[in-house]
């Protein structure tokens, strides 16, 4: 039995913060941010959206443009490393909020690789053939854990959701072979270090600004650059691929200098790697369900897709996909054209 991607939803909130907002809140410029990272732009949820609105919106798109019967989902793997409250799961708030009323739901938190970890998951799920149809759901406030006084953290992030519908099918289509790694080397080079058990809330880590994310961002840029590579390359000789025969790039989106050194160490031509970091920035758990939200109509059926990530841990894994057929897709819906339209500045 194979796994394959069906349906796909997305969700960003509706406010934008631009570089030039963010030059008149810290010491930089929108020149330095957009030529280092490639981002123009993020989006921030408001104060009263929660993790679970957030994937609960990417997830009624999802259910609204293909007609999707909520009752026939039979699990919701929700990736974030910003869940509403540290207990209980968000995705027990989600599986409420889109109707998922025979669906078990669970949490992954593999920070930037938590969505590629999620899929591996409900992917063996269904091959296996204990499952029919599960949600895949990858979303992050970051906005939520980032410093706004941090010139080197808070250019980075933005808030948003995707997902996906993964089916059984007997069809040639689905997921592939994938390969995932996590070693703890990278523990202290990007972390909150409190609100857990480690460091619980309180005066003194809020007052040493603990409970927002810190990174040493030049090092976790090296690791990310050789991990995704290596990885990549491992998952391309795993399917008996080549680089040539890989259609679309789906990377992780943390930064345009990473993404571009690793296409150009694979030696994948740019014109086959998606990106969309300049107008989301890194969403974290949401940056490939994201892509493939905003890149489907370029996908047809048959194609492999190589997705490659890198995050927090350090954690990451690459996948391939021989993209199948998506279910027909309910004209009246909103496109991505029309939620853009539907923009704020922040
Ligand atoms: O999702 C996975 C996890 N995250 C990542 O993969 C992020 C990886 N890292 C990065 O994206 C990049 O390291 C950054 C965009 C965060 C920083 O870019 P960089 O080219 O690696 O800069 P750097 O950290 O090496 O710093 C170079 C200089 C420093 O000044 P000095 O010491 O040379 O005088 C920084 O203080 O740039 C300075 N700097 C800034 N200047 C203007 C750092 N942040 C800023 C800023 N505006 N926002």
């Amino acid at each position: 039995m194979n796994a394959v991607i069906t349906a796909v939803g997305g969700y960003v909130p509706p406010s934008i913060l631009d570089n030039k907002k963010i030059s008149e809140k810290v010491e930089t410029s929108e020149e330095w941010i957009e030529k280092r990272s490639g981002i123009q732009q993020r989006r921030i949820a408001g104060a009263d959206t929660a993790v679970s609105d957030l994937a609960s919106s990417a997830i009624n798109n999802l259910i609204e443009s293909y007609e999707v019967d909520p009752n026939e989902i039979e699990a919701l793997i929700l990736a974030t490393a910003t869940p509403d409250h540290m207990l209980a799961p968000a995705a027990a708030m989600v599986c409420e909020k889109s109707n998922l009323k025979n669906a078990f739901g669970l949490d992954v938190n593999a920070a930037c690789s938590g969505f590629l970890y999620a899929l591996e998951l409900a992917g063996s799920m269904i091959e296996s053939g204990r499952y029919k149809k599960i949600i895949v759901a990858g979303a992050d406030k970051m906005s939520s854990i980032v410093d706004y006084e941090d010139r080197s953290t808070c250019i980075l992030f933005g808030d948003g959701a995707g997902a996906v519908l993964l089916e059984a099918s007997e069809s040639h289509f689905g997921l592939m072979k994938s390969k995932l790694h996590t070693d703890g080397s990278g523990t202290s080079s990007l972390l909150v270090p409190a609100g857990g058990s480690k460091m619980p809330t309180g005066m003194q880590s809020l007052l040493h600004r603990n409970h927002y994310i810190k990174q040493d961002g030049s090092y976790v840029f090296r690791k990310a650059v050789a991990a995704m590579n290596s990885v990549s390359r491992e998952v391309l000789t795993n399917n008996g691929f080549t680089t040539g025969d890989i259609d679309w790039v789906i990377p992780h989106q943390a930064n345009l200098r990473i993404i571009e050194a690793v296409g150009l160490d694979l030696g994948i031509d740019k014109s086959k790697i998606k990106v969309n970091i300049q107008k989301y920035g890194n969403t974290t758990s949401a940056t490939i369900p994201l892509c493939l939200w905003d890149f489907k109509d370029d996908f047809t059926a048959g194609q492999n897709l190589l997705i490659t990530t890198f995050g927090a841990g350090f954690s990451w894994g690459a996948a391939c996909i021989k993209w199948g057929v998506l279910r027909n897709r309910k004209s009246s819906c909103k496109t991505i054209q029309e939620q853009e339209n539907e923009l704020l500045m922040y």
